[in-house]
């Protein structure tokens, strides 16, 4: 990795002005293969209701696509106002400026809250500096795409490889990675439940990093073994065994301090509603 990167770099950076300037790119221009560009979007499954941000986005390939192939809405932010004359003459050439914007201005300063989905061909240390962020500024759910480089700790939800022949550095490939933005569910929560007729006081703490949680719970202050958790955006899945007669699956959505879905006895189809209250708010790890 570390070689591959450090050939990118050689290949890119040549062009690249040595002392920083307020408008020198973080990261050189080179575009996405379109091969590439499709299956960013089909991992992402970018459809008419998304609205992508591209952080970077040289040529408005992966904007234009988004549009032209899935209906999406887009923004590229770019710094270098060569391309995004470039970008917008070709939206306008596809005739799909209704849809695809392009603005001039650093990615770091832009404001992210409106993306369902994140499209970035940057360098791994920007992807780290833009984490914070991410976490701070994206709705949970939000796919995020990178080519080619990861977000070191923070593990994808999805990996790729794609051939990319006579790719100008490194193997004649492209490596993706995609990850959904997780809901904070780190905190202490409640809820009462009746087991055999008696109402069970539960109460689960969450600990979570990146999209990672882990979780204890306790029923009327006895531990409980939990299994298959899952925390895919604001959705939370996980198996307790309550007794050895009964294990218990809960599934549910997270908003704000409130768990709502469904509670069912495993190997049953009969499910009633279930609601689980944050009584303690924690913090998503980022390290
Ligand atoms: C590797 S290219 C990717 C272009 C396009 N997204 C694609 O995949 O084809 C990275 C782009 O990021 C732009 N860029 C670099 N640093 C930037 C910054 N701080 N803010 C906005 N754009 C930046 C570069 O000018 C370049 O066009």
């Amino acid at each position: 990795m570390i070689r591959r990167y450090a050939a990118l770099l050689v290949a890119m950076l040549l062009p690249v002005v040595a002392v920083a300037q307020p408008n020198t790119p973080d990261v050189p221009y080179v575009t996405t293969p379109w091969n590439v560009v499709e299956t960013m979007l089909e991992m992402a499954q970018v459809t008419a209701g998304d609205n992508l941000i591209d952080l970077g986005s040289g040529d408005g390939r992966i904007v234009i696509e988004a549009v032209k192939k899935r209906g999406a809405r887009g923004t590229g932010i770019e710094l270098n106002p060569h391309l995004v004359k470039i970008a917008l003459e070709e939206a306008k050439r596809q005739g799909v400026t209704e849809k695809a914007k392009f603005l001039e201005g650093n990615l770091f300063d832009f404001d992210l809250r409106g993306a369902s989905v994140l499209t970035m061909y940057l360098f791994p240390q920007i992807n780290i500096r833009l984490r914070p962020r991410l976490f701070e500024q994206l709705k949970p759910g939000t796919r995020v795409v990178s080519h080619d480089f990861h977000m070191d700790e923070w593990r994808p939800d999805m990996q790729r490889e794609v051939p990319v022949p006579g790719k100008s550095y490194g193997p004649p490939k492209s490596t993706l990675y995609m990850w959904v933005m997780p809901v904070n569910a780190a905190g202490v929560w409640r809820w009462r439940l009746p087991l055999n007729n008696t109402p069970v006081a539960f109460e689960a703490t969450v600990m979570q990093r990146f999209q990672k949680p882990e979780i204890t719970v306790t029923a009327d202050g006895v531990k409980a073994a939990v299994s298959e958790l899952q925390l895919r955006g604001d959705e939370i899945r996980f198996r307790l065994l309550h007794s050895p007669s009964a294990t218990l699956e809960f599934s549910a959505r997270i908003s704000g301090d409130e768990a709502a879905g469904t509670v069912k006895r495993a190997g049953e189809d009969a499910a009633t509603d279930w609601k689980a209250t944050r009584t303690e708010r924690g913090k998503i790890r980022l390290d």
